[in-house]
């Protein structure tokens, strides 16, 4: 399937660019390519009450759903390091994927070698309500 994985590598590197992080100083970007062909894009955003900072993929992940959006093709990420989706952020994206999508891992230098895994290596066992999981979308 066609991940148009240097578009959505590059979209995720712009969002990083617009991550909020004073206290971290860690930016991440991520970018989302939706069934329907579109792009959403996520940054991570903190705030003085640590607690309350989103990670860039549930940004990308809820804008996506806010647009209409719940079927994914591909995510990418950018970070100063290559870095992995969170414990929270997997169980958030394997709400809406399967564990066959596919994850770039880049970092914000589009020269440098970018990572390849997928949501099933990273998170074979997600926490599921069975029916009622289906029943609940809405
Ligand atoms: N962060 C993300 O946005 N995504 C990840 O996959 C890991 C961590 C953010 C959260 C926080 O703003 C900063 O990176 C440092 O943890």
């Amino acid at each position: 399937m066609e991940t148009r994985s240097d578009e959505l590598l590059a979209a995720a590197r712009e969002a990083a660019g617009r991550a909020y992080a004073p206290y971290s100083r860690f930016t991440v970007g991520a970018a989302l390519l939706g069934a329907d062909g579109r792009i959403y894009v996520g940054c991570n955003v903190e705030n003085a009450s640590y607690g309350l900072s989103l990670c860039a993929e549930r940004n990308a992940l809820f804008h996506a759903v806010a647009c209409g959006c719940r079927a994914f093709r591909a995510l990418a990420l950018a970070a100063p390091e290559p870095t992995v989706p969170c414990g929270a952020c997997r169980q958030a994206l394997a709400e809406f994927c399967d564990g066959g999508l596919p994850i770039a891992l880049g970092s914000l230098d589009p020269a440098a070698p970018v990572g390849r895994t997928t949501l099933g290596a990273l998170f074979p066992a997600p926490f599921a309500l069975g029916a009622v999981r289906d029943g609940g979308r809405g």
